[in-house]
């Protein structure tokens, strides 16, 4: 028999992004619209684990389409990994009568919802972090936002740059992807990008500038992707000095890309797929993270989006591909190359443009 959905909860997990808010007030609505109760959770899973509930209106959630963070709250919870941290989050549902779940975050949040799905809480996975590392999605919401605000910050930084003849390395988020990087590199007419998908060409890169300098540039941005390292963008900064004779100086903004309103698109990202969230979850569909490909809202199998990505970063484990079929491996594959290819192409584009 079908189950039948009276309240779901709701949480936001891991590295906070802009957008998430918004997709808190999609899943509220949808929710409520359809009929059933809904429960915030704060903070993430320790939320879960500690019982920190509060119930959620729609007049609650009306104006926090706009706010930047998450109106959840969140959190990176260890405990949860443990089996007592998830026994006291079971416990939390039942006591609460929570029905379901919709996790926001990335890889680590859909890892918390596989385990509790499996455990008998349906739980349905929506994509949110800045540094669009979901393999199995083409967009993340808080992308775009983290995105324009570099834009936004390297304007600001040219303006000084330009002053002072100077060069300015910034180095901008992306733990484990290069994607805020090469579209931020490109969109700002930067010199070089450096990041940890493509091999970076030091030299040609103080040619370009030589060369540019020679005809009268007076500033340049390089942009440097955080994977790379602590140590890589100040280390560059000081060498395009030394061998270019170009004054340079060295910026992070780190954090400061993860606040701030949501974009359009990171607002409508996070509607539509808070909405489908809710809508798949009530028709009894759990385990699975929702995901934007080539502009169509469709939902994979958490297993599935967790393992295409250690497939993309080279980290599978003996057993990983068993659970699936040649055609979803060889679907897997493609969808590994595509977003290599992606990075290669985007980093020829820039190095051939950039000015
Ligand atoms: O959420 C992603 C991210 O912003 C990464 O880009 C960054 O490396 C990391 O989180 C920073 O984590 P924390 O907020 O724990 O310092």
């Amino acid at each position: 028999m079908e189950k039948k959905f009276r309240k779901i909860g709701i949480l936001s997990s891991g590295g906070d992004a802009p957008g998430m808010s918004a997709a808190i007030k999609s899943v509220t609505c949808s929710a409520i619209s359809r009929g059933v109760e809904v429960v915030g959770i704060l903070g993430g899973y320790s939320g879960l684990i500690n019982n920190r509930l509060r119930p959620l209106t729609k007049n609650d959630v009306s104006g926090i389409i706009s706010l930047g963070g998450t109106y959840l709250y969140s959190d990176r919870c260890d405990e949860f990994k443990t089996e007592e941290g998830m026994a006291k989050a079971i416990e939390t549902c039942k006591k609460n009568n929570i029905d379901g779940i919709i996790a926001i975050g990335g890889d680590g949040t859909f890892r918390g919802a596989t385990d509790l799905s499996v455990r008998g809480i349906p739980c349905i996975g929506l994509p949110g972090t800045i540094d669009n590392d979901i393999t199995a999605t083409d967009t993340t919401i808080g992308f775009d936002t983290a995105m324009n605000t570099v834009l936004d910050l390297c304007d600001r930084l040219r303006d000084t740059s330009e002053s002072h003849a100077r060069c300015t390395v910034v180095e901008v988020m992306g733990r484990n992807a290069g994607y805020i990087a090469i579209e931020t590199g490109i969109a700002l007419n930067a010199i070089g990008v450096a990041l940890q998908e493509v091999p970076f060409d030091k030299e040609a890169l103080f040619k370009r500038m030589i060369e540019m300098r020679e005809q009268g540039r007076r500033s340049f941005i390089v942009i440097v992707a955080e994977g790379l390292g602590t140590a890589f963008a100040e280390a560059l900064t000081k060498e395009i000095e030394e061998k270019t004779g170009i004054e340079s100086r060295f910026n992070r903004p780190a954090h400061i890309v993860r606040g701030g309103i949501p974009t359009l698109r990171d607002r409508v990202l996070a509607s539509v797929m808070g909405d489908k969230a809710v809508d798949l979850l009530l028709q009894g569909q759990s385990d699975v993270v929702i995901c934007s490909r080539n502009n169509q809202i469709v939902a994979t199998d958490i297993k599935y989006a967790l393992i295409v990505d250690r497939m993309y970063k080279n980290k599978l484990k003996p057993g990983d591909l068993d659970a699936f079929t040649p055609e979803q491996i060889e679907e897997m594959k493609a969808l590994c190359e595509e977003r290599k290819a992606y990075f290669v192409d985007m980093c020829d584009i820039a190095n051939t443009i950039g000015c």
